[in-house]
């Protein structure tokens, strides 16, 4: 299939590097030129670290990566079957590239967006088909993780969810379907866990070490919540947490005070150098 990536951020590189291993022909667009440059220099860095565990031969590698063509221009995703769009977690700029998508390409392509917190209904509204309109949330980073969120808004049909959740699959990943509510389940609950182990920081019940240190060895998870908060960017959870708690209104999606203030002193973790911790 003939897939467009609209994005060549973290996410946008991550899933054209997903799609382009499933033998798929990809196109990565983003409107500046150089950050399509840079999306595919993570594509390229992606594989080097898979060529250094010796999972993937250059061969290979070169294979995969002529089948990635990338652009700044709409007009060169006429013909793709599918458009995942991955830019930045704003409603109206999401709007605005998902309509520019809808009048580039065909009537019966799939669009999907990754969008991790906006709800599927309020960006289909100004869709002229909202039947062919899903989420496909990939998580972080999107190479690795094995699962994503297939979520059906209101009028998503059932066709286009099947043909999504097959499409996932081929990729190699779990499909799971969701229902569009406020952060879907991921952030759901992820948010509120980081928030809280936040909170419990900036309360003085430990430090930061030890917060992370009982999440990966009393709950076998890979990263501490700290870490996993630097991980993701301290002002996209930042982001993701404000769009859940306007849309319910429920205080425990509140950013909590030590977040907003690392993501004013410029301390967004890893993509910093500082967060919670110095990179
Ligand atoms: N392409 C291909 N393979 C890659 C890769 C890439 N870009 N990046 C890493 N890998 C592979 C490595 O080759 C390695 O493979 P191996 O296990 O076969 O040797 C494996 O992934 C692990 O990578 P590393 O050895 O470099 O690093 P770690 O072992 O420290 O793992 C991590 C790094 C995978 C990030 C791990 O710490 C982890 O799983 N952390 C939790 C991440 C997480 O929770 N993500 C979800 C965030 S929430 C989200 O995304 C939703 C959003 O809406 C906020």
């Amino acid at each position: 299939m003939k897939i467009a990536i609209i994005g060549a951020g973290t996410m946008g590189s991550g899933i054209a590097q997903v799609v382009i291993t499933a033998n798929h022909d990809a196109i990565m667009v983003s409107e500046s030129a150089k950050s399509v440059a840079a999306g595919l220099e993570r594509v390229k860095a992606g594989f080097e670290k898979a060529i250094s565990k010796g999972k993937m031969t250059q061969e290979q590698r070169d294979s995969y990566l002529s089948h990635l063509k990338t652009t700044s221009s709409m007009n060169d995703i006429k013909e793709v079957d599918i458009v995942i769009e991955a830019v930045p977690e704003d409603l109206m700029t999401k709007r605005v590239v998902l309509e520019k998508v809808e009048n580039a390409v065909r009537d019966d392509t799939i669009i999907a967006t990754n969008t991790s917190s906006i709800s599927i209904d309020a960006l289909a509204k100004t869709l002229q088909i909202p039947e062919r309109f899903l989420g496909l949330h990939f998580f972080n980073p999107a190479p690795v993780m094995k699962v994503i969120e297939v979520v059906r808004g209101k009028k998503t049909s059932s066709v286009v969810m099947e043909k999504a959740r097959k499409f996932g699959e081929g990729l190699g990943k779990v499909a799971v379907e969701v229902n569009d509510f406020p952060g879907f389940i991921s952030n759901r609950i992820l948010m509120v866990y980081l928030n809280e182990s936040i909170n419990a920081l900036d309360q003085g019940v430990a430090t930061k070490e030890a917060i992370d240190t009982i999440a990966k060895l009393g709950f076998n998870h890979p990263m501490g919540p700290l870490e996993l908060a630097d991980f993701i960017g301290l002002d996209v959870c930042k982001d993701i947490m404000n769009a859940i708690y306007l849309q319910t209104n429920d205080p425990k999606f509140k950013p909590a005070a030590l977040l907003e203030k690392l993501v004013g002193e410029g301390r967004l973790g890893r993509k910093s150098s500082k967060g919670f911790y110095d990179y």
